[in-house]
């Protein structure tokens, strides 16, 4: 870095008087990034609201320092993000998102840890061949697992679909495109009987980055949309979905 801040997320190593953080949360909302900082670690401090990245930093209950990251919305903005944290010193990172399943026994407020993703999505391409595995850390995302359990939520492990698009992506037909491509058609029942159990829109190009940069990654995500059923959010759930994704998250770091 020849700046003394990063271009993209606006802070840098000045803004650390002790040794920078081995671990980071990142959430696609800069709301959600905040509110772990104030609400779920201790001593939080705000590094920079540049470009819509809210970044904070706190420590864990056991005293572990953490950034709480903005990575934007999709896979082309969590890359810069991803990559500036690397830069940073960044060794570990927990994706904290929400989720709509596709399985009907999946409901809202339960969590989700991705073991890998099927990554469709266009920046992973810039980063590694197409067939380059998705994956998560696997010892990473057993904790996460282990810690849902541990707080009484109802868990999954498996499979993520990552897409680039929210409707079209995730074959949304209420909404503004008057055609869905012909591909799209069918693809949510082809992924629940591949026994995938969610979409998302970040995991596959995260997991991609973590083994290409020796970064330990892992994602949880809380539900708010039942895809079996509905298309739409279920926006009364959305807080709570993502305290339970917060707490798994925090939780797991030691
Ligand atoms: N995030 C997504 O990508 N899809 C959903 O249905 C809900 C949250």
């Amino acid at each position: 870095m020849k700046e003394d801040y990063f271009y993209h997320l606006g802070f840098g190593k000045k803004n650390f008087s002790e040794n920078i953080p081995e671990w980071a949360i990142l959430s696609g909302d800069p709301d959600r990034a905040e509110r772990i900082a104030k609400n779920y670690l201790e001593q939080p401090k705000e590094l920079s609201r540049h470009r819509g990245l809210s970044c904070f930093v706190g420590k864990t209950k056991n005293g572990t320092p953490v950034i709480s990251a903005t990575s934007g919305m999709g896979a082309p903005s969590l890359s810069i993000v991803f990559n500036e944290l690397a830069q940073l010193g960044i060794k570990k990172m927990i994706r904290v998102g929400t989720t709509g399943s596709i399985q009907a026994k999946i409901k809202v407020g339960d969590v989700i840890v991705s073991q890998a993703s099927l990554c469709r999505q266009g920046a992973a391409n810039d980063i590694a061949p197409i067939e380059f595995p998705a994956a998560a850390d696997p010892f990473l995302s057993v904790k996460l697992f282990e810690t849902a359990k541990n707080l009484g939520l109802n868990s999954h492990i498996g499979v993520t679909a990552s897409v680039d698009t929210f409707y079209e992506g995730q074959e949304r037909r209420e909404s503004a495109n008057p055609y869905l491509i012909r591909r799209i058609h069918g693809m949510t029942e082809e992924y629940k009987n591949l026994g995938i159990l969610n979409f998302e829109m970040e995991s596959g190009t995260f997991f991609k980055m973590g083994l290409v940069y020796r970064i330990s990654t892992a994602c949880v995500c809380g539900v708010i949309a039942e895809r079996s059923s509905s298309e739409s959010v279920d926006r009364s759930e959305i807080e709570a979905a993502e305290d339970n994704a917060i707490k798994v998250a925090v939780q797991s770091i030691s």
